[in-house]
């Protein structure tokens, strides 16, 4: 059976001391909710893993690194490797969001590289994909997301791809206050475990969690979490406060 997963992604927010603060909060909140039908994560930037990691229960809240390098080690000055993140306790990595596909070029070949030294290093992978408004309305959207899938993803095999789990994110959404309507959401999520399905059978689809990302908050989560493909939500704005991130937490 799949998980349900809400996962901040908290990206260039925060001083490590709010970080810290932040991750209190919400360690608290989920340590004290009654029946929670989900997994929680916070996905934080580089700087906080190791502070964020020592404040929290690692059991109740998942830690993510919102990226890592393409290569193992050495002369790649600013760069972060998947070994570097795994030393900090942190157990996902967060993959391909379209932010850094779009402002810092990553490729799905370099993407390729990443989850594969990701994984190699013990850590889940959160990974992205997502049209554009362009391509939304030029009708190509379905065939990008399925190769954003393909090109990073289909070289795994069927025991690695349970360390994976995606997140459909259309770029239109993220941070614009315009959510997908749940009837869209539930149409990309049903074509990306198709396309899991075809590749490596249904268990592996079946087992595999979808998250949605783009606009969502307390008052839209339990449409968009109602639907059968729709196993959770990558969370920018409003993991932000403890509150408004709880608020989606207990959505299921
Ligand atoms: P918003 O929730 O701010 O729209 O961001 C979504 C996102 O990009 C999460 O990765």
């Amino acid at each position: 059976m799949r998980k349900n997963i809400v996962a901040g992604n908290w990206k260039m927010n925060t001083t490590v001391p709010e970080g810290v603060q932040l991750a209190k909060e919400v360690c608290e909140a989920v340590s004290s909710a009654q029946g929670l039908k989900c997994d929680v994560i916070v996905g934080v930037p580089f700087t906080h893993l190791t502070a964020v990691r020592q404040v929290i229960d690692i059991n109740k809240v998942g830690l993510a690194a919102q990226n890592c390098a393409d290569h193992t080690s050495g002369a790649y000055t600013g760069e972060v490797s998947a070994a570097m993140v795994a030393s900090t306790g942190a157990n996902y990595v967060i993959l391909g969001h379209s932010e850094r596909r779009g402002y810092y070029n990553e490729t799905p070949e370099m993407l390729k590289e990443k989850v594969d030294m990701a994984l190699a290093n013990g850590l889940k992978v959160i990974f992205c994909c997502g049209e554009s408004l362009e391509e939304r309305e030029n009708g190509s959207f379905k065939e990008v997301i399925g190769g954003e899938i393909r090109d990073s993803l289909f070289h795994l095999t069927a025991e690695q791809m349970a360390n994976i789990v995606i997140a459909y994110e259309p770029i239109w959404a993220i941070g614009t206050g315009k959510t997908a309507t749940s009837d869209q959401a539930q149409e990309i999520h049903a074509l990306i475990r198709g396309l899991l399905a075809d590749k490596y059978g249904a268990q592996v689809a079946d087992d595999t969690t979808i998250l949605y990302g783009g606009s969502c908050k307390p008052s839209n989560a339990p449409e968009l979490f109602a639907k059968p493909d729709i196993d959770g939500g990558l969370i920018g704005g409003a993991s932000l406060k403890a509150a408004d991130f709880m608020g989606i937490v207990t959505a299921f």
